[in-house]
């Protein structure tokens, strides 16, 4: 798929992960709406990036965990900016809670209601729009192995994947729906004090940055033979 002048819409793309992959887009000419939930600043510092690239970017403030609101914003977009043709299901929360016996049922809900009821709602509100396109969703390793996270935030990204899988069977030919399952990423999802010894887990030495994410995004995007497949990012973490 050639991305130039694509609409495309990145959740959770005002920093981390979703502003790689907001900042990879606009390099590929894209046009890209760029949602936050609380950080104002940040996506307003994301769009100014993105038009240094010399592409387009428009700010949307929605929950993703929240049906009207999403709805609600998607209807509010400029008419030039409701063909999105990419989705990336990018929002996502660790949760505060690691240990098992620890996590009670509002730290549960909390996280699933983000990371897979979040991805359920855009996904169903965004089809109302996009008739043919590419969805990514960002899993992640412990939604593979468990990882070394809380079990609720695990068993969110496996149930992230099991969407992706779903999608793809439903949704070919026209939209392809493919996962990338990062190991840990330099942001501030991960604890600074946790940073070092993540990275031993790697075979390379060290956790991944944003745009090596980013990088995989839109090798799925580009690619149009791709469909119900989960691409790893995470330095060789299986054979540790
Ligand atoms: N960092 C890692 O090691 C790692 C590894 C594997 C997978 N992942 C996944 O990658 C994705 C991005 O992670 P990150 O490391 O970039 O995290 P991050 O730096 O903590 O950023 C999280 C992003 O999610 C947004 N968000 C949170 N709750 C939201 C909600 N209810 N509605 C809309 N947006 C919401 C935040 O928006 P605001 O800024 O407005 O709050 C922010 O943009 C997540 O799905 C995460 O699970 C991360």
């Amino acid at each position: 798929m050639e991305l130039k002048n694509k609409v495309a819409l990145v959740t959770g793309g005002d920093r981390g992960i979703g502003r790689a992959i907001v900042l990879a887009l606009a390099r590929k000419g894209a046009r890209v709406i760029v949602n936050y939930h609380r950080n104002l600043q940040a996506a307003q510092e994301t769009k100014k990036q993105v038009e240094e690239l010399g592409a387009d970017a428009y700010i949307l403030k929605f929950d993703v965990s929240k049906r009207k609101e999403v709805r609600d914003a998607l209807l509010s977009l400029p008419e030039d900016w409701r063909c999105i043709e990419i989705l990336i299901n990018n929002a996502g929360i660790l949760g505060s809670k690691f240990q098992f016996m620890h996590i009670d049922d509002e730290e549960w809900d909390r996280v699933f209601n983000i990371n897979v009821k979040g991805a359920f709602i855009v996904t169903q509100e965004v089809l109302r729009f996009m008739k043919k396109g590419k969805i990514v969703n960002i899993a992640s390793i412990a939604g593979r192995n468990g990882g070394t996270v809380g079990a609720h935030y695990a068993a969110s990204k496996a149930a992230l994947i099991g969407l992706t899988f779903a999608l793809a069977s439903q949704l070919a030919p026209e939209i392809l729906v493919n996962a990338v399952a990062p190991g840990p990423v330099d942001t501030e999802l991960i604890p600074e004090d946790r940073k070092s010894s993540l990275a031993k887990l790697s075979l390379l030495g060290r956790i991944a940055t944003s745009d090596e994410v980013a990088h995989a995004v839109i090798f799925l995007l580009e690619n149009d033979y791709i469909t119900g497949s989960v691409v790893d990012v995470n330095g060789g973490r299986y054979m540790i």
